[in-house]
């Protein structure tokens, strides 16, 4: 299998490097298209069922420095398990970001490193915020967030019931630095496109993130009717309504679907890119989805 982390140049003049579980194929051959099914569909089993689909039991235990607080987070990944236990590239630039941020603007720094993140938080509003992540896998990005936040803002990291005791396992193996932060994280199953899941969770949300989300096509809808029941909501006090910030690696072209069908329904607007990390040809890019209406057409980008 290879690894999330891992990248790799392709001929393909479109279509990009990396490859969860070495399943992805070029969109456009029937025969590979069929086979991409066959095993995507192999992989979302034993993924659902919790199985490991090549075997064996290994963990990894990585510490991630954050500046602006001086502290890590320490991230158990167990990658024989399958994808959702491991660390995907976009956590790491989602984390990045809002290190970034806080620390920049912690030392007053108000230049270009602030400002992707400063549109988005100078209009929420003045009180604890509430933030929910999606397809958490090993928890880094939302967990991340709370230690980076601290005592004003509540995290509720969720995923596919099978992935919640290592989210679990994480929050608690950062529970000392999480309290000397204030911060509070909580863990709760959602799938996407689940209305009960999403009706216990409810819309009291200010910011929705995800990292590494868009991958399988089959999962396009559910996760866009999932985005569709959060953003908008936050509730009386936020004028604005809840965003969605999400970092992805485009690794298929198909993935132009996803975000033609979200920008039919969300502005979608590009905020960050990460160069190419070495031997790639493409970096993870964070986009905001906000409700239709509140950003003006000029501010938004085409992925
Ligand atoms: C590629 S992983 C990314 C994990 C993590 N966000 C990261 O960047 O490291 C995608 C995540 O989405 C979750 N996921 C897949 N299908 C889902 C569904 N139908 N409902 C909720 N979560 C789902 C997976 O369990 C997995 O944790």
């Amino acid at each position: 299998m290879v690894s999330p982390t891992h990248e790799k140049e392709d001929d393909d003049d479109e279509d990009v490097d990396l490859n969860p579980l070495n399943i992805l194929q070029d969109d456009d051959d029937d025969d590979d298209d069929q086979k991409e099914e066959e095993v995507t569909e192999a992989a979302a089993a034993a993924e659902e069922e919790g199985r490991n689909p090549s075997g064996g039991y290994k963990q990894q235990q990585q510490q991630h420095y954050l500046q602006s607080i001086d502290s890590s987070v320490v991230i158990r990944q167990l990658p024989s398990q399958g994808l959702s236990f491991q660390l995907w590239p976009a956590a790491t630039t989602l984390m990045n970001l809002l290190d970034h941020h806080h620390y920049h603007q912690s030392n007053n720094n108000n230049d270009n490193i602030t400002k992707p993140l400063s549109q988005i938080f100078d209009h929420l509003p003045c009180r604890p915020l509430r933030i929910l992540e999606l397809g958490s896998g090993t928890g880094l990005a939302g967990i991340a967030a709370a230690a980076i936040i601290g005592s004003s803002c509540s995290v509720t990291l969720t995923d596919l019931p099978h992935v919640l005791q290592n989210l679990h396992f994480n929050t608690a193996a950062n529970s000392s630095m999480l309290a000397l932060r204030g911060a509070s994280v909580n863990v709760a199953a959602l799938r996407w496109g689940e209305m009960d899941d999403m009706e216990s969770i409810g819309r009291d949300f200010d910011i929705i993130l995800g990292s590494d989300v868009v991958y399988y096509d089959h999962l396009y809808d559910p996760l866009l009717q999932t985005i569709r029941f959060f953003v908008g909501g936050g509730g009386e006090d936020n004028s604005q309504g809840a965003v969605f910030l999400m970092a992805h690696l485009r690794r298929w072209k198909k993935d132009s679907v996803f975000f033609r069908k979200a920008r039919k329904l969300f502005n979608v607007q590009m905020i960050h890119s990460d160069p190419p990390a070495p031997g790639s040809r493409i970096g993870v890019v964070v986009y905001c989805f906000s409700r239709k209406g509140l950003m003006s057409e000029s501010e938004t980008s085409n992925p």
